[in-house]
């Protein structure tokens, strides 16, 4: 088993891809810290792994600095931590997606929201966790990004374009900062993925998107023993069955 005893963090734990993530790490042996702000949700993401035992729930909002500060805390008292894995994201809320609407009528909310958890949340998130992989010369962080082909696809939502581009950025830019301490950082940026959101809000995709234990594979490798030599790499996907990718 590749994580065996390794300890993750994993944010967006409560649903879609950090829920599959979630599980699959628990299957291969690690103990995760399991972020997000819904408890509930939380819970049934531990009761659908093989070993509920091996999941810490951490009720906590990344927008928040104090939330920020009580996962550090239960992360010390689990750790040492191993890996860092910045799922969480902000791409519709309970109403609406957050695409259709140009820069000029777009909330401030859902602009703070967006940047503030995807980008703001996982570098104060990361921050704050990386005093411990660099002291001990060791380990991987991870994000998950969205893989626009290119700026024709940002139209609609710029604001969530620019987080994700920001966010494949920073992937690079710590990626290089951090090879010196032998720490790992990738990113996995897919197209479509077959969550129960974009089910909800993309019903015309969600045949056609990825898998999301395709995400999850992908996360597991580049978190694992046999990518130590990859840094500072996004793996973008997209589904072979994707229309856009079919003459
Ligand atoms: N689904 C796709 O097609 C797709 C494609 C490309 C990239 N992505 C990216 O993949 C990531 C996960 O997407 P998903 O589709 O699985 O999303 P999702 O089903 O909407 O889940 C979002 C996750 O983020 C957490 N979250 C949201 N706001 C938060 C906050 N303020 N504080 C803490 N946690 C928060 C949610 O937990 P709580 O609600 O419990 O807080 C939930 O676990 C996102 O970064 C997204 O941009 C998704």
């Amino acid at each position: 088993m590749r994580f065996e005893g390794k300890c993750v963090v994993v944010t967006g734990a409560s649903r879609g891809i950090g829920r599959v993530v979630t599980i699959d790490l628990i299957a291969e042996g690690a103990k995760v810290i399991a972020v997000g702000r819904n408890q509930k949700d939380l819970e049934s993401t531990r009761d659908m792994t093989s070993k509920p035992d091996n999941v810490d729930i951490c009720v906590a909002d990344l927008r928040s600095t104090e939330a920020i500060d009580s996962i550090t805390k239960l992360v010390h008292e689990r750790g040492p931590l191993d890996i860092i894995m910045n799922i969480a994201g902000v791409w519709h809320d309970d109403e609406r997606k957050f695409q259709g609407r140009i820069l000029s009528d777009t909330p401030l909310s859902e602009i703070d929201d967006v940047m503030g958890v995807g980008l703001r949340g996982s570098i104060l998130l990361t921050r704050a966790l990386l005093p411990d992989l660099v002291n001990r010369r060791s380990g991987k962080v991870l994000f998950v990004a969205c893989g626009f082909a290119g700026a024709h696809e940002a139209s609609g939502w710029v604001h969530y374009y620019v987080t994700n581009k920001a966010i494949e950025a920073l992937t690079a830019g710590l990626a290089s900062e951090l090879w010196k301490y032998r720490i790992q950082v990738n990113c996995v940026a897919p197209w479509y993925v077959a969550t129960e959101a974009v089910q909800r809000f993309y019903p015309n995709d969600f045949d056609t998107a990825l898998d999301p234990k395709e995400i999850s594979k992908m996360a597991l490798f580049l978190c694992s023993p046999a990518a130590e030599n990859i840094s500072g790499q996004t793996v973008e996907l997209r589904s072979v069955k994707d229309p856009q990718t079919i003459e």
